[in-house]
Protein backbone atom coordinates (compact mmCIF):
# COMPACT_ATOMS: atom_id res chain seq x y z
CA UNK A 1 0.00 0.00 0.00
CA UNK A 2 1.67 3.20 -1.30
CA UNK A 3 1.91 6.21 1.38
CA UNK A 4 2.40 9.42 0.25
CA UNK A 5 4.65 11.39 2.24
CA UNK A 6 3.46 14.93 3.47
CA UNK A 7 5.08 17.88 2.98
CA UNK A 8 6.52 18.57 6.35
CA UNK A 9 5.33 22.24 7.31
CA UNK A 10 1.95 20.78 7.63
CA UNK A 11 -1.95 18.70 6.73
CA UNK A 12 -3.05 19.51 3.32
CA UNK A 13 -5.85 21.36 4.96
CA UNK A 14 -3.88 23.22 6.85
CA UNK A 15 -2.10 24.66 3.18
CA UNK A 16 -5.20 26.71 3.05
CA UNK A 17 -5.60 28.71 6.74
CA UNK A 18 -8.81 30.36 5.06
CA UNK A 19 -10.33 26.55 5.42
CA UNK A 20 -10.10 26.34 9.30
CA UNK A 21 -9.77 22.86 10.51
CA UNK A 22 -12.78 23.06 13.09
CA UNK A 23 -16.07 21.04 12.75
CA UNK A 24 -18.46 22.01 10.03
CA UNK A 25 -22.19 22.79 9.83
CA UNK A 26 -24.69 20.92 6.98
CA UNK A 27 -26.72 23.36 8.16
CA UNK A 28 -26.47 24.30 3.85
CA UNK A 29 -27.87 21.23 2.87
CA UNK A 30 -31.05 21.07 5.34
CA UNK A 31 -33.40 23.46 4.12
CA UNK A 32 -36.22 24.77 1.43
CA UNK A 33 -35.10 28.35 2.54
CA UNK A 34 -31.30 27.15 2.19
CA UNK A 35 -31.78 25.54 -1.60
CA UNK A 36 -33.57 28.69 -3.02
CA UNK A 37 -30.93 31.17 -2.01
CA UNK A 38 -28.10 28.40 -3.55
CA UNK A 39 -30.30 28.16 -6.57
CA UNK A 40 -30.04 31.81 -7.48
CA UNK A 41 -26.58 32.67 -5.94
CA UNK A 42 -24.43 29.67 -7.41
CA UNK A 43 -26.69 28.30 -10.28
CA UNK A 44 -27.57 31.54 -11.78
CA UNK A 45 -23.77 32.67 -11.18
CA UNK A 46 -21.67 30.23 -12.58
CA UNK A 47 -20.16 28.60 -15.55
CA UNK A 48 -22.25 24.93 -15.84
CA UNK A 49 -21.34 22.15 -17.81
CA UNK A 50 -24.53 21.11 -20.18
CA UNK A 51 -22.83 18.57 -22.75
CA UNK A 52 -20.57 17.98 -25.38
CA UNK A 53 -19.97 19.29 -28.56
CA UNK A 54 -20.60 16.06 -30.26
CA UNK A 55 -24.57 16.78 -29.06
CA UNK A 56 -24.58 19.42 -31.71
CA UNK A 57 -21.96 17.90 -34.55
CA UNK A 58 -23.74 20.42 -37.48
CA UNK A 59 -25.48 23.04 -38.46
CA UNK A 60 -28.85 22.97 -36.96
CA UNK A 61 -28.13 20.08 -34.29
CA UNK A 62 -29.11 21.24 -31.24
CA UNK A 63 -29.90 19.60 -27.19
CA UNK A 64 -31.59 20.68 -24.24
CA UNK A 65 -30.82 20.74 -21.14
CA UNK A 66 -33.27 20.91 -17.95
CA UNK A 67 -31.37 23.06 -15.34
CA UNK A 68 -34.41 22.97 -12.69
CA UNK A 69 -31.83 24.39 -10.04
CA UNK A 70 -31.76 27.71 -12.30
CA UNK A 71 -35.49 27.88 -12.92
CA UNK A 72 -34.78 27.10 -16.26
CA UNK A 73 -34.46 24.97 -19.26
CA UNK A 74 -31.81 25.88 -22.30
CA UNK A 75 -31.04 24.78 -25.76
CA UNK A 76 -27.65 25.01 -27.82
CA UNK A 77 -27.87 24.72 -31.23
CA UNK A 78 -25.10 25.00 -33.95
CA UNK A 79 -25.84 27.85 -36.36
CA UNK A 80 -24.99 28.31 -39.82
CA UNK A 81 -22.03 29.57 -39.22
CA UNK A 82 -20.77 26.56 -37.16
CA UNK A 83 -20.59 28.04 -33.64
CA UNK A 84 -22.15 26.72 -30.64
CA UNK A 85 -25.27 29.16 -29.52
CA UNK A 86 -27.70 28.67 -26.30
CA UNK A 87 -31.13 30.23 -25.64
CA UNK A 88 -33.34 29.65 -22.97
CA UNK A 89 -36.07 27.27 -24.14
CA UNK A 90 -39.02 29.64 -23.93
CA UNK A 91 -41.15 31.01 -26.55
CA UNK A 92 -41.34 34.90 -26.57
CA UNK A 93 -45.12 34.66 -27.39
CA UNK A 94 -46.83 33.39 -24.26
CA UNK A 95 -44.29 31.41 -22.58
CA UNK A 96 -44.73 27.96 -23.91
CA UNK A 97 -41.14 25.79 -23.56
CA UNK A 98 -40.16 25.77 -27.18
CA UNK A 99 -38.45 22.47 -27.71
CA UNK A 100 -39.34 18.94 -26.57
CA UNK A 101 -40.96 15.83 -27.77
CA UNK A 102 -43.57 13.81 -25.61
CA UNK A 103 -42.69 14.96 -22.19
CA UNK A 104 -41.96 18.64 -21.35
CA UNK A 105 -40.03 18.48 -18.40
CA UNK A 106 -37.95 15.51 -20.67
CA UNK A 107 -34.60 16.76 -22.09
CA UNK A 108 -33.99 16.21 -26.21
CA UNK A 109 -31.96 16.67 -29.01
CA UNK A 110 -32.23 16.85 -32.67
CA UNK A 111 -31.37 18.63 -36.00
CA UNK A 112 -33.47 21.12 -37.54
CA UNK A 113 -33.70 24.50 -39.51
CA UNK A 114 -35.77 26.15 -37.06
CA UNK A 115 -37.68 26.38 -33.99
CA UNK A 116 -41.64 26.06 -34.02
CA UNK A 117 -43.53 26.70 -31.23
CA UNK A 118 -46.12 23.60 -30.61
CA UNK A 119 -48.83 26.02 -29.14
CA UNK A 120 -49.39 28.79 -31.80
CA UNK A 121 -46.83 28.30 -34.40
CA UNK A 122 -43.97 31.25 -34.17
CA UNK A 123 -40.64 30.12 -35.83
CA UNK A 124 -37.05 31.24 -34.72
CA UNK A 125 -33.98 30.87 -36.46
CA UNK A 126 -31.26 29.32 -35.28
CA UNK A 127 -29.57 32.52 -34.68
CA UNK A 128 -32.50 33.28 -32.76
CA UNK A 129 -34.14 35.36 -34.51
CA UNK A 130 -38.02 35.74 -34.60
CA UNK A 131 -39.29 34.74 -37.93
CA UNK A 132 -42.71 33.99 -37.92
CA UNK A 133 -45.58 35.05 -36.29
CA UNK A 134 -48.92 33.49 -37.01
CA UNK A 135 -51.65 35.58 -38.14
CA UNK A 136 -49.41 38.38 -37.23
CA UNK A 137 -51.42 41.67 -38.87
CA UNK A 138 -53.80 41.10 -35.62
CA UNK A 139 -50.79 41.72 -32.91
CA UNK A 140 -50.68 45.58 -31.83
CA UNK A 141 -47.64 47.05 -32.99
CA UNK A 142 -45.23 44.22 -32.97
CA UNK A 143 -41.86 44.23 -34.56
CA UNK A 144 -40.79 40.86 -34.66
CA UNK A 145 -37.03 41.96 -34.22
CA UNK A 146 -37.94 42.62 -30.59
CA UNK A 147 -39.21 38.92 -29.77
CA UNK A 148 -36.05 37.13 -30.49
CA UNK A 149 -35.20 34.13 -28.07
CA UNK A 150 -33.27 35.39 -24.95
CA UNK A 151 -29.77 34.35 -25.42
CA UNK A 152 -27.33 32.53 -23.24
CA UNK A 153 -23.43 32.71 -22.94
CA UNK A 154 -21.92 29.51 -24.50
CA UNK A 155 -17.95 28.32 -24.31
CA UNK A 156 -16.61 25.28 -24.95
CA UNK A 157 -13.17 23.83 -23.21
CA UNK A 158 -12.06 20.94 -24.84
CA UNK A 159 -15.21 19.72 -26.08
CA UNK A 160 -17.13 20.57 -23.10
CA UNK A 161 -20.03 22.83 -23.44
CA UNK A 162 -20.84 25.40 -21.02
CA UNK A 163 -24.02 27.62 -20.02
CA UNK A 164 -23.52 30.35 -17.73
CA UNK A 165 -26.90 32.15 -16.96
CA UNK A 166 -25.86 35.84 -15.95
CA UNK A 167 -26.16 38.01 -19.09
CA UNK A 168 -24.20 40.32 -17.04
CA UNK A 169 -21.13 37.58 -16.74
CA UNK A 170 -17.67 38.56 -17.61
CA UNK A 171 -15.75 35.85 -16.76
CA UNK A 172 -14.40 33.39 -19.89
CA UNK A 173 -14.59 30.13 -19.20
CA UNK A 174 -11.27 29.76 -19.43
CA UNK A 175 -10.49 32.07 -16.72
CA UNK A 176 -12.97 30.86 -14.66
CA UNK A 177 -11.61 26.71 -14.86
CA UNK A 178 -8.14 28.20 -13.86
CA UNK A 179 -5.50 26.10 -13.42
CA UNK A 180 -6.87 22.60 -13.75
CA UNK A 181 -8.60 22.77 -16.86
CA UNK A 182 -4.60 23.89 -17.85
CA UNK A 183 -3.36 20.90 -16.19
CA UNK A 184 -5.46 19.05 -18.81
CA UNK A 185 -4.31 20.26 -21.74
CA UNK A 186 -3.41 18.18 -24.37
CA UNK A 187 -5.69 15.32 -22.72
CA UNK A 188 -7.70 13.22 -25.11
CA UNK A 189 -10.52 13.61 -24.23
CA UNK A 190 -11.73 14.31 -28.36
CA UNK A 191 -10.43 10.68 -28.66
CA UNK A 192 -12.97 9.07 -26.43
CA UNK A 193 -16.79 8.78 -27.55
CA UNK A 194 -17.74 5.72 -26.46
CA UNK A 195 -19.94 6.65 -24.00
CA UNK A 196 -21.82 4.66 -21.15
CA UNK A 197 -24.05 6.94 -19.07
CA UNK A 198 -25.89 6.48 -15.35
CA UNK A 199 -28.35 9.21 -14.11
CA UNK A 200 -30.30 8.67 -11.21
CA UNK A 201 -32.61 10.70 -8.79
CA UNK A 202 -30.93 10.70 -5.18
CA UNK A 203 -32.41 11.68 -2.11
CA UNK A 204 -30.30 13.83 -0.82
CA UNK A 205 -28.59 17.72 -0.16
CA UNK A 206 -26.43 17.85 -4.33
CA UNK A 207 -23.41 18.49 -2.34
CA UNK A 208 -23.87 15.55 -0.16
CA UNK A 209 -23.13 13.17 -2.80
CA UNK A 210 -19.99 15.30 -3.77
CA UNK A 211 -18.26 15.38 -0.96
CA UNK A 212 -18.72 11.13 -1.41
CA UNK A 213 -17.19 11.35 -4.60
CA UNK A 214 -14.19 13.60 -3.23
CA UNK A 215 -12.77 11.93 -0.43
CA UNK A 216 -11.45 8.41 -0.62
CA UNK A 217 -11.22 7.80 3.02
CA UNK A 218 -14.55 6.12 3.18
CA UNK A 219 -13.46 3.37 0.08
CA UNK A 220 -12.02 0.74 2.01
CA UNK A 221 -14.82 0.48 4.44
CA UNK A 222 -18.07 1.69 2.12
CA UNK A 223 -16.67 -0.08 -0.38
CA UNK A 224 -15.24 -3.50 0.78
CA UNK A 225 -17.11 -6.08 -0.53
CA UNK A 226 -15.81 -4.86 -4.37
CA UNK A 227 -12.33 -6.45 -2.96
CA UNK A 228 -11.55 -9.79 -2.85
CA UNK A 229 -11.68 -10.61 1.19
CA UNK A 230 -7.97 -10.59 1.79
CA UNK A 231 -7.46 -7.17 -0.04
CA UNK A 232 -10.64 -5.92 1.69
CA UNK A 233 -8.83 -6.70 5.30
CA UNK A 234 -5.61 -5.34 3.98
CA UNK A 235 -7.35 -1.86 2.88
CA UNK A 236 -9.06 -1.70 6.17
CA UNK A 237 -6.08 -2.13 8.38
CA UNK A 238 -4.18 0.19 6.66
CA UNK A 239 -6.25 3.03 5.65
CA UNK A 240 -6.34 5.20 2.60
CA UNK A 241 -4.43 7.95 2.00
CA UNK A 242 -4.73 10.26 -1.05
CA UNK A 243 -1.24 11.08 -2.88
CA UNK A 244 -1.82 14.84 -3.40
CA UNK A 245 -4.92 17.28 -2.78
CA UNK A 246 -4.90 21.01 -4.19
CA UNK A 247 -7.35 23.90 -4.17
CA UNK A 248 -7.49 26.71 -7.15
CA UNK A 249 -10.05 29.11 -6.03
CA UNK A 250 -13.53 27.73 -6.31
CA UNK A 251 -12.09 24.46 -7.07
CA UNK A 252 -10.31 21.53 -6.35
CA UNK A 253 -8.75 18.18 -7.31
CA UNK A 254 -7.17 15.01 -5.09
CA UNK A 255 -4.89 12.25 -6.95
CA UNK A 256 -5.11 8.93 -5.94
CA UNK A 257 -3.49 5.99 -5.82
CA UNK A 258 -4.04 2.95 -8.34
CA UNK A 259 -2.93 -0.59 -7.94
CA UNK A 260 -5.74 -2.39 -9.77
CA UNK A 261 -5.10 -1.48 -13.15
CA UNK A 262 -2.97 -3.87 -13.23
CA UNK A 263 -2.52 -5.21 -10.09
CA UNK A 264 0.66 -5.75 -8.57
CA UNK A 265 -0.66 -9.26 -7.78
CA UNK A 266 -3.70 -10.61 -9.96
CA UNK A 267 -4.91 -12.69 -7.26
CA UNK A 268 -5.68 -9.10 -5.61
CA UNK A 269 -8.81 -8.85 -8.01
CA UNK A 270 -11.98 -11.76 -8.87
CA UNK A 271 -11.46 -13.61 -11.62
CA UNK A 272 -13.81 -12.11 -14.02
CA UNK A 273 -11.28 -8.64 -13.49
CA UNK A 274 -8.34 -11.80 -14.31
CA UNK A 275 -9.84 -12.81 -17.28
CA UNK A 276 -11.22 -9.60 -19.06
CA UNK A 277 -8.31 -7.58 -17.31
CA UNK A 278 -10.63 -5.03 -16.34
CA UNK A 279 -12.27 -4.13 -13.62
CA UNK A 280 -13.10 -0.73 -11.27
CA UNK A 281 -10.18 1.22 -12.71
CA UNK A 282 -11.32 0.27 -16.18
CA UNK A 283 -9.37 -2.26 -18.81
CA UNK A 284 -6.21 -2.44 -17.70
CA UNK A 285 -4.29 -1.89 -20.91
CA UNK A 286 -4.09 1.32 -22.01
CA UNK A 287 -5.49 1.75 -25.28
CA UNK A 288 -3.05 3.31 -28.17
CA UNK A 289 -3.58 7.25 -28.47
CA UNK A 290 -2.10 10.26 -28.91
CA UNK A 291 -2.30 12.54 -25.63
CA UNK A 292 -1.64 9.37 -23.02
CA UNK A 293 1.81 8.80 -23.49
CA UNK A 294 3.22 11.00 -22.08
CA UNK A 295 0.05 12.20 -19.81
CA UNK A 296 -0.20 15.97 -19.54
CA UNK A 297 2.31 17.05 -17.48
CA UNK A 298 -0.04 18.70 -14.79
CA UNK A 299 -1.84 14.80 -14.27
CA UNK A 300 -0.73 12.96 -11.41
CA UNK A 301 1.00 16.19 -9.64
CA UNK A 302 2.44 13.91 -6.84
CA UNK A 303 4.77 11.84 -9.83
CA UNK A 304 3.61 8.90 -7.76
CA UNK A 305 4.54 5.64 -9.78
CA UNK A 306 1.18 4.25 -8.10
CA UNK A 307 -0.82 6.94 -9.22
CA UNK A 308 -4.36 5.88 -10.45
CA UNK A 309 -6.61 8.41 -11.05
CA UNK A 310 -7.12 12.46 -10.64
CA UNK A 311 -10.55 13.83 -9.29
CA UNK A 312 -11.35 17.51 -11.14
CA UNK A 313 -14.18 19.46 -9.07
CA UNK A 314 -14.93 22.43 -10.80
CA UNK A 315 -17.22 24.02 -8.70
CA UNK A 316 -20.45 23.96 -8.60
CA UNK A 317 -20.99 20.31 -9.96
CA UNK A 318 -18.96 18.98 -12.79
CA UNK A 319 -16.26 16.75 -12.03
CA UNK A 320 -13.63 14.88 -14.63
CA UNK A 321 -12.01 11.64 -13.08
CA UNK A 322 -9.03 11.41 -15.64
CA UNK A 323 -7.76 7.41 -14.65
CA UNK A 324 -4.33 5.37 -15.41
CA UNK A 325 -5.51 3.25 -17.95
CA UNK A 326 -6.27 5.57 -20.23
CA UNK A 327 -10.23 7.01 -19.93
CA UNK A 328 -12.24 9.28 -17.94
CA UNK A 329 -15.34 9.77 -16.01
CA UNK A 330 -17.52 12.95 -15.15
CA UNK A 331 -20.17 13.26 -12.62
CA UNK A 332 -22.87 15.55 -12.80
CA UNK A 333 -25.25 16.94 -9.48
CA UNK A 334 -28.46 18.44 -10.80
CA UNK A 335 -30.47 19.57 -7.63
CA UNK A 336 -33.84 19.58 -7.64
CA UNK A 337 -34.97 20.33 -4.37
CA UNK A 338 -32.96 21.15 -1.30
CA UNK A 339 -32.75 17.18 -0.24
CA UNK A 340 -32.87 15.55 -4.16
CA UNK A 341 -31.13 15.73 -6.80
CA UNK A 342 -29.98 14.26 -10.16
CA UNK A 343 -26.59 12.60 -10.60
CA UNK A 344 -25.30 11.74 -14.01
CA UNK A 345 -22.25 9.51 -14.27
CA UNK A 346 -21.03 9.35 -17.45
CA UNK A 347 -17.69 6.59 -18.33
CA UNK A 348 -15.52 7.77 -21.55
CA UNK A 349 -13.64 5.45 -23.45
CA UNK A 350 -12.30 5.53 -26.98
CA UNK A 351 -14.57 3.41 -29.24
CA UNK A 352 -13.80 -0.33 -28.90
CA UNK A 353 -11.90 -2.37 -31.85
CA UNK A 354 -13.01 -5.67 -31.02
CA UNK A 355 -15.44 -7.76 -29.05
CA UNK A 356 -12.99 -8.37 -25.74
CA UNK A 357 -12.38 -4.27 -25.62
CA UNK A 358 -16.18 -4.03 -25.64
CA UNK A 359 -16.26 -6.52 -22.57
CA UNK A 360 -13.51 -4.39 -20.80
CA UNK A 361 -15.24 -1.69 -21.38
CA UNK A 362 -18.99 -2.87 -20.15
CA UNK A 363 -17.65 -4.46 -17.19
CA UNK A 364 -15.57 -1.20 -15.78
CA UNK A 365 -19.52 0.19 -16.81
CA UNK A 366 -21.04 -2.00 -14.21
CA UNK A 367 -18.65 -2.14 -11.50
CA UNK A 368 -18.60 1.82 -11.60
CA UNK A 369 -22.40 0.78 -11.27
CA UNK A 370 -22.27 -0.80 -7.80
CA UNK A 371 -19.66 1.72 -6.53
CA UNK A 372 -22.46 4.17 -7.37
CA UNK A 373 -25.34 2.71 -5.71
CA UNK A 374 -23.25 2.02 -2.42
CA UNK A 375 -22.36 5.29 -2.22
CA UNK A 376 -25.76 6.84 -3.01
CA UNK A 377 -27.35 4.62 -0.17
CA UNK A 378 -25.23 6.32 2.39
CA UNK A 379 -26.03 10.02 1.29
CA UNK A 380 -30.04 9.05 1.80
CA UNK A 381 -29.34 7.90 5.29
CA UNK A 382 -27.08 10.70 5.77
CA UNK A 383 -29.72 13.28 4.46
CA UNK A 384 -32.63 11.91 6.98
CA UNK A 385 -30.54 11.84 9.95
CA UNK A 386 -29.20 15.14 9.39
CA UNK A 387 -32.20 16.52 9.03
CA UNK A 388 -32.94 15.55 12.51
CA UNK A 389 -30.39 18.38 13.56
CA UNK A 390 -29.71 16.10 16.94
CA UNK A 391 -25.94 17.07 15.90
CA UNK A 392 -25.05 20.43 14.40
CA UNK A 393 -21.13 20.16 14.06
CA UNK A 394 -19.55 17.46 11.95
CA UNK A 395 -15.52 16.85 12.23
CA UNK A 396 -13.99 16.98 8.65
CA UNK A 397 -10.33 14.68 8.78
CA UNK A 398 -7.44 16.21 6.35
CA UNK A 399 -8.45 13.91 3.38
CA UNK A 400 -11.64 15.64 3.72
CA UNK A 401 -10.59 18.94 2.33
CA UNK A 402 -12.07 19.13 -0.94
CA UNK A 403 -15.34 18.69 1.23
CA UNK A 404 -14.74 21.27 3.58
CA UNK A 405 -14.06 23.60 0.92
CA UNK A 406 -17.00 23.19 -1.44
CA UNK A 407 -19.20 23.90 1.66
CA UNK A 408 -16.71 27.29 2.11
CA UNK A 409 -17.27 28.15 -1.43
CA UNK A 410 -20.97 27.51 -2.14
CA UNK A 411 -21.54 29.61 1.31
CA UNK A 412 -19.29 32.50 -0.19
CA UNK A 413 -21.54 32.76 -2.94
CA UNK A 414 -24.81 32.45 -1.13
CA UNK A 415 -23.56 34.68 0.99
CA UNK A 416 -22.08 37.78 -1.59
CA UNK A 417 -25.46 37.13 -3.15
CA UNK A 418 -27.61 38.12 0.09
CA UNK A 419 -25.35 40.93 0.34
CA UNK A 420 -26.08 41.80 -2.70
CA UNK A 421 -29.78 41.59 -2.87
CA UNK A 422 -30.04 43.07 1.01
CA UNK A 423 -28.08 46.61 -0.03
S1 LIG B 1 -46.65 30.29 -26.84
FE1 LIG B 1 -45.35 29.89 -28.49
S2 LIG B 1 -46.48 30.50 -30.20
FE2 LIG B 1 -47.78 30.93 -28.56
FE1 LIG C 1 -17.35 5.77 -2.98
Amino acid sequence: MPHFEKPVEGSWTQHYPELGTSPVSYEDSLSPEHYELERNAIFRQTWLNVGLVEQAPRTGSYFTKEIHAARTSVIVVRDADGELRGYHNICRHRGNKLVWEDYPREETRGTCRQFVCKYHGWRYGLDGACTFVQQEPEFFDLDKADYGLVPVQVEVWEGFVFVHLDPNNEVPLREYLGRFATWMDGYPFGAMTEVYKYRAVVGSNWKLYIDAFTEFYHAPVLHAKQYISDESTKLMSFGFEGLHYELDGLHGMVSSWGGMAPPKDESMVKPIERILRSGNFGPWDRPDIDGLDPLPPGLNPARHRSWGLDSFLFFPNFMVLTWAPGWYLTYHYWPTAYNEHVFEGTLYFPPAKTARDRMRQELAAVTFKEFGLQDCNTLEATQTMLESRVVDRFPLNDQEILLRHLHKVAGDYVAAYEKAVTA
